[in-house]
């Protein structure tokens, strides 16, 4: 009987300690995959135009999030999201190729946004921006 009552109480801090260690294994990966909240960081943001070279990409945090400013090699401007829209990772620019590339799952867009190739669905959201005086307004 007082064995019973041991395996009992052992039984039961063994699955304590099974859950604790799968939450405390299992949260660093939750926060590195789940998308980031709309918490925090500018709304708007200014940005001297001269900052960026034709061809080149400035990522910034914008309303909580990675977003990212292009020149193209055309001199056309473009704000977008840099949350994949796969399973949210954040996308790289590959000055070379003039894409962006997802290093998740290979998700590939164009200068503004379109999917070219991979898993994600949508295209990179847009982000409205405006140029006066010099400096480029995003958002
Ligand atoms: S998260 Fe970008 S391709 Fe999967």
């Amino acid at each position: 009987m007082e064995n019973e009552g041991r395996r009992k109480f052992l039984g039961v801090c063994v699955a304590g300690a099974t859950a604790a260690a799968a939450v405390a294994a299992g949260y660093p990966v939750f926060r590195y995959l789940a998308p980031r909240s709309g918490q925090g960081g500018a709304a708007k943001l200014v940005i001297p135009a001269g900052e960026l070279k034709e061809g080149d990409a400035k990522f910034f945090e914008f309303a909580g999030s990675s977003a990212v400013l292009i020149k193209t090699k055309s001199g056309e401007l473009v704000a977008l999201s840099a949350v994949c829209t796969h399973l949210g990772c954040i996308v790289q620019w590959v000055k070379e190729k003039q894409q962006f590339q997802c290093p998740c799952h290979g998700g590939q867009f164009s200068t503004d946004g379109t999917v070219l190739g991979g898993p994600p669905p949508r295209p990179l959201a847009k982000i409205p921006l405006t140029v006066t005086e010099g400096n480029i307004t995003i958002g």
